[in-house]
């Protein structure tokens, strides 16, 4: 693909979806996108741009074309420090503060929540927490993605050995299914801890965050990565927003909130609390 064609595809997908592309990623995106060359039976990528812009591209191929653009890698129990953390800091201030309680609904927020491994990992902390502390259930996750693709797997809440193989044994007795499907073993996640959890296709470039307001906890790691300094900005301020005062926001272990806002405090690496 010639560098101006790049650079109009990347600009389509900036303004879409806030995800930047610098030129050295252009033959990761070529590669990504060839896929849908052949499957459309497209000659050459320009073709295939300016299908994009018609009105049945606009409508349909978008969608599919986000869906090749993210990166979605996850992992149950990805950065291991911040669920204990989580269990061992937060949760019992909040418990303590009646946020999470039989009358109190804690809502939390896992945001570019790929193929669900995240909101369940949090269902998974939050469930064994109040089981220890004789509480209630009393908690929603809402998990939201731009893509279509991750999100029908994280409704459908069914994973291979490979995945869940690092999740403790009693874990995986407690909250998933084992079910043979032709000759392949998968892991479902119960229907006890799938009521807990609600998936939704959200994207965090939109301007009105109203519909996720009024969250205790906010996560949002290894997807402002994608993001330039100026997107990120405008995200934390709506993530700060949307949280409760004194509520909690989780980021990735490689990320930072240094230069980009001083709206919250650090508590512990890459966990903060608004302010
Ligand atoms: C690398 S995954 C991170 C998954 C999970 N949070 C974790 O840390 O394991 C990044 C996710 O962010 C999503 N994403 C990227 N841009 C987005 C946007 N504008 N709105 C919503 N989700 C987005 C991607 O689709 C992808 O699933």
């Amino acid at each position: 693909m010639s560098d101006e064609l790049f650079e109009s595809f990347s600009g389509l997908i900036y303004s879409l979806c806030g995800i930047f592309l610098p030129l050295r990623k252009k033959s990761m995106l070529t590669s990504r996108l060839l896929k849908r060359l052949s499957a459309l039976n497209f000659r050459s990528l320009q073709e295939y741009y300016d299908f994009l812009l018609s009105p049945s591209g606009r409508s349909e191929e978008i969608i599919k074309m986000i869906d090749l653009v993210t990166t979605n890698k996850t992992d149950f129990f990805r950065d291991e420090r911040q669920f204990n953390f989580l269990s061992s800091e937060v949760l019992p201030v909040l418990a303590n503060g009646k946020k999470l309680s039989a009358g109190n609904r804690l809502n939390i927020w896992s945001a570019g929540c790929s193929t669900g491994e995240e909101p369940y990992t949090i269902a998974i902390v939050l469930s064994e927490f109040c089981g220890r502390n004789n509480l209630e259930n009393s908690f929603l996750i809402t998990g939201t993605d731009i893509s279509t693709k991750v999100l029908e797997a994280a409704r459908a809440g069914v994973y291979r050995d490979e995945t869940v193989l690092t999740l403790p044994r009693h874990i995986l007795l407690k909250y998933f299914t084992k079910k043979k499907i032709s000759g392949r073993e998968e892991y479902h996640v119960s229907l006890e801890l799938k009521k807990y959890i609600k998936i939704l296709r959200f994207n965090l470039m939109e301007n009105d965050f109203k519909p996720m307001n009024n969250m205790d906890i906010i996560y949002c790691r290894n997807v402002i990565i994608y993001f330039d300094k100026q997107t990120q900005k405008a995200l934390f301020e709506k993530f700060h927003a949307c949280l409760k005062n004194g509520g909690y926001l989780f980021i990735g272990s490689s990320e930072s909130l240094f230069n980009i806002t001083d709206k919250f405090r650090m508590i512990a690496p890459s966990v903060y609390v608004k302010v």
